[in-house]
């Protein structure tokens, strides 16, 4: 039987990519961001994860306004990266879990999600600055594991409430628990905190706001959920709204998390960078722990 392990958080953005690149771990900069690393590093190398489901939101890069899927699911045997115009070295494929992609798609249809399966998914920062930061190295670290891309609307409007992106991981955990077989699983949710990129409040960040959702998302998720969009774009700027990432992924960890660690500093380029490792507590660690 799949298990989940637990869930990631962390920003994706694409200057970290270029500090990852120029190995600036130390710089004054970029020391207090980095340092949320080590931690998660260690976890990984403990837990040996064989899938991540990588839940980013696509920025332009495989999905267009022209098309804009709600929520996409990648089902390749692997996904290629592409120049997206910040100047990042483009990097290998990514190998992916078509059967298990294909298992989710299966359940969470079943369950009523309406989801455009991609068997062809080229993936943007959002997904591959976190890998980078997760497996360094990438396919040399010998524990990078296959990955499962979904991508959630968050560029053009409408876009899911917070409720549905909660539900999203909610039947995603049923769907990955119904898998036969014996995979661990570790699933992303990549970027926000606040940031606003353009228009009148270019450069607005709401650290209390971000120190909120920090806060509720590890016990009171559904809290969150009272949330409107227009007042996620107001708390958290127009960018912001990839807070829906972290709350598909967070309801994919059942109920009860145990809270691993966690990093906030600001600003990291236009951005409040926050990372977090939630670890799931099954039926047997919830009563021990109580
Ligand atoms: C920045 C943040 C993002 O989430 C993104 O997708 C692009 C840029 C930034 O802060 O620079
Ligand atoms: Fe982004």
């Amino acid at each position: 039987m799949a298990r989940i392990l637990g869930g990631i958080t962390t920003s994706h953005i694409p200057a970290v990519g270029h500090a990852i690149a120029n190995e600036l771990f130390e710089d004054p900069y970029w020391k207090p961001f980095f340092a949320g690393y080590p931690p998660i590093h260690e976890w990984l190398a403990k837990h040996k994860p064989d899938v991540v489901i990588n839940i980013y939101n696509d920025h332009g890069l495989g999905l267009f306004l022209d098309k804009m899927p709600t929520f996409a699911i990648g089902a390749a045997l692997e996904y290629q990266n592409a120049d997206e115009g910040w100047g990042l070295k483009q990097l290998p494929p990514f190998k992916g879990d078509a059967p298990l992609s294909w298992h989710i798609i299966e359940g969470m249809v079943e369950d009523e999600f309406d989801i455009c399966s991609c068997q062809e998914l080229p993936v943007d920062h959002g997904f591959t600055v976190p890998m980078q930061l997760f497996w360094p190295g990438l396919n040399e670290n010998p524990n990078m594991p296959r990955a499962i891309p979904i991508s959630a609307n968050t560029v053009q409007h409408p876009i899911p409430t917070l409720k549905r992106a909660l539900d999203f991981g909610k039947s995603l955990r049923k769907a990955v628990l119904s898998w036969p077989e014996d995979v661990k699983v570790v699933v992303l949710g990549t970027g926000g905190l606040s940031h606003q990129l353009d228009g009148e409040r270019a450069g607005f960040i709401n650290k209390d706001f971000d120190t909120y959702c920090m806060d509720k998302i590890v016990s009171e998720p559904e809290e969150l959920t009272k949330i409107s969009r227009k007042e996620l774009v107001r708390q958290a700027g127009a960018q912001g709204t990839e807070f829906l990432m972290w709350m598909m992924m967070r309801g994919a960890l059942g109920e009860k998390v145990n809270l691993v660690n966690k990093n906030y500093h600001l600003p990291i380029s236009n951005t409040g960078a926050g990372t977090m490792l939630m670890e799931c507590m099954d039926e047997e660690m919830v009563q021990a722990a109580e």
